[in-house]
């Protein structure tokens, strides 16, 4: 049985000020677990600290920062070691193809990719004095199984997810030999301010509070892959084993009917 999440843990979440990160903020404070959260809007922020008392501390952050993010570095261990960092924050900007602009995919790969690493500089020093100590320390990255299927516009989007799941899988590598965890979350379609501006069906579409829910039990089952609904990433996966031609003729339909 994983010890994650068995007691009273210290856990960093970016990205809390809305969505999946505030679903799941929201669920660890019921748990009883002290969070430290971070997110550039203050009143999301303000809101969190309300709802979690004592249990919360709140900082903005944008996690592009490095200013930012050294400026809070000390912050991470104001309740304690720091046992859990869920590097949640992320964008979704999509591309419209009649008017091709790199920033797009800047945009996408800045905040998933290189957000993500810059977070894990003042994270990472904190979860390894935890880990020193004989405490369990653990990193949650919250990618996408968006880019297991090549989707029209998602270029940014999906290759930034696609980046982030290597960088995620290999850090587990290398942090193997000192005991710390890298968890990578794949989450399907979620309701949240993101998924909102979406114009296109979104199958097996989960609230935030079940992907919330569902994070939080994976991490309690000791699961390295936290990966959901089934139902569609099932789906995603047959798709994908497809040969490329059929891939390429299914992706390129899609991509006509929601232009
Ligand atoms: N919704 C889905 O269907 C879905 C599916 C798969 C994966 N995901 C991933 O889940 C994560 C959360 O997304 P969500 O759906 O919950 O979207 P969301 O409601 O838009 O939340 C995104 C969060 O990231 C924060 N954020 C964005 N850019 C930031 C930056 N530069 N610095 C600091 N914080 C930043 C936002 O806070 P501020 O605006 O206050 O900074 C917000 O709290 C993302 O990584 C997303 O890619 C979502």
């Amino acid at each position: 049985m994983s010890q994650r999440l068995q007691s009273t843990s210290n856990i960093w979440v970016t990205g809390a000020s809305s969505g999946i990160g505030e679903a799941l903020t929201k669920a660890l404070i019921e748990q009883g677990h002290h969070l430290v959260v971070t997110g550039r809007r203050q009143e999301a922020l303000d809101e969190l600290q309300q709802f979690g008392g004592e249990s919360v501390t709140t900082a903005r952050a944008d996690t592009t920062s490095r200013e930012d993010l050294a400026a809070i570095a000390d912050t991470l261990e104001s309740n304690g070691d720091l046992n859990m960092a869920v590097l949640n924050a992320g964008t979704c900007e999509y591309l419209d193809i009649s008017e091709y602009d790199s920033e797009v995919i800047e945009k996408n790969l800045t905040t998933n990719v290189v957000g993500t690493a810059r977070s894990l500089d003042i994270a990472l020093p904190a979860l390894r004095r935890t880990i020193n100590k004989g405490k369990q320390a653990t990193v949650v990255i919250v990618s996408s199984s968006a880019w297991w299927f090549p989707f029209g516009r998602a270029e940014g989007y999906g290759a930034s997810k696609a980046a982030l799941t290597y960088f995620a899988q290999a850090l587990r590598a290398d942090l193997a030999a000192e005991g710390i965890d890298v968890v990578v979350v794949s989450p399907g379609f979620v309701k949240t301010p993101l998924t909102d501006k979406n114009d296109f069906p979104m199958p097996f579409l989960v609230t935030a509070e079940d992907a919330a829910d569902r994070i939080v039990r994976g991490l309690q089952k000791g699961k390295r892959e936290i990966v959901f609904p089934k139902r569609f990433t099932w789906s995603l996966k047959l798709l994908g084993a497809l040969p490329q031609t059929l891939i390429d003729r299914m992706s390129a339909s899609m991509s006509r009917k929601n232009g």
